[in-house]
């Protein structure tokens, strides 16, 4: 009513329409593009001149009176709780990952992107989420933005490179994902949740069917993250499993 949101409020079409139906029919019909961060409009030519009018009378005597609010001319879902709310997944064009990539707000304080084209994590950060306005205002050209200082960005995925993958989706359990693909033979779900205040996080992994064989799984050396495991024996960023201990283990990924 009072504020730009995808379009201009009511008030403002009423302050620049006021007496002028047929502009406004115009207008709808054949929309330009007129406001810089706006998208286009689609043309309402099927609603027809007489809906188009009775739409004209309807916003003109709603917005009536009604003042205007100044606005920051960023983020217009900034201020909504759903964009507040934690934990978020957020489907969206990420930085340094395939266009599938998935934002996920674990906390407040920690997030990550996980790429389902390429199946895996692509990194994590720690300080706030995402900014998607420069995604939002655009056609889908541009990328959300990072919010805070990526901590911990993995190389490849731990199962080993140039494996094929499928994506099989995710579900969702106390607002959190898990994330499920198959690497080469085998099915596996990934699921992440936050350390305190900004200091990293849990990573759950479950592999079926269970190797045959001992099982390696590399994470990437980087300053700053320190990495520990449940099971197995992790040397450095290389974590050995018995195959039992394959069908369900969690890493602690700390960052400084
Ligand atoms: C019957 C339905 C609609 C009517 C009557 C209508 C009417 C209008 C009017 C009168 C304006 C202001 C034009 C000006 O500034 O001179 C406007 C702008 C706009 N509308 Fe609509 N609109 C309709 C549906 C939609 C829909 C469905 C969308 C989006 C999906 C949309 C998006 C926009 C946008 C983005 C602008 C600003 C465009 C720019 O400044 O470049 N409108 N609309």
């Amino acid at each position: 009513m009072d504020q730009m949101v995808v379009g201009p409020s009511l008030a403002e079409i009423r302050r620049l329409y006021l007496g002028k139906p047929d502009d406004f029919v115009k207008w709808s019909v054949a929309p330009k593009k007129k406001r810089p961060h706006a998208i286009e409009m689609p043309s309402m030519v099927h609603v027809g001149d007489e809906g188009l009018r009775a739409i004209y009378e309807h916003v003109m005597k709603v917005a009536e009176g009604v003042k205007e609010k100044k606005q920051d001319p960023g983020d217009p879902y900034k201020a909504s709780a759903v964009y507040a709310a934690r934990p978020q997944v957020q489907r969206i064009f990420m930085p340094n990952a395939s266009p599938a990539a998935i934002a996920v707000a674990l906390d407040a304080t920690n997030s990550l992107c996980w790429d389902a084209g390429a199946c895996r994590l692509r990194y994590a950060w720690t300080g706030g989420f995402i900014d998607g306005f420069p995604y939002w205002r655009g056609n889908g050209s541009s990328l959300a933005t990072v919010v805070g200082t990526v901590k911990y960005t993995e190389a490849q995925s731990p199962f080993g490179a140039g494996k094929e993958v499928k994506f099989l989706g995710y579900t969702i359990k106390d607002k959190l994902p898990t994330f499920r693909y198959q690497i080469g033979a085998q099915t596996v779900t990934e699921r992440f949740t936050a350390l305190k205040e900004g200091t990293g996080f849990h990573r759950t992994f479950a592999v079926t069917p269970t190797p045959a064989a001992p099982m390696t799984l590399e994470f990437t050396a980087q300053d700053g993250v320190t990495l520990t495991s449940d099971k197995g024996t992790m040397k450095g960023t290389s974590l050995t499993l018995a195959p039992a201990d394959a069908a369900t283990f969690t890493l602690t990924f700390s960052l400084k």
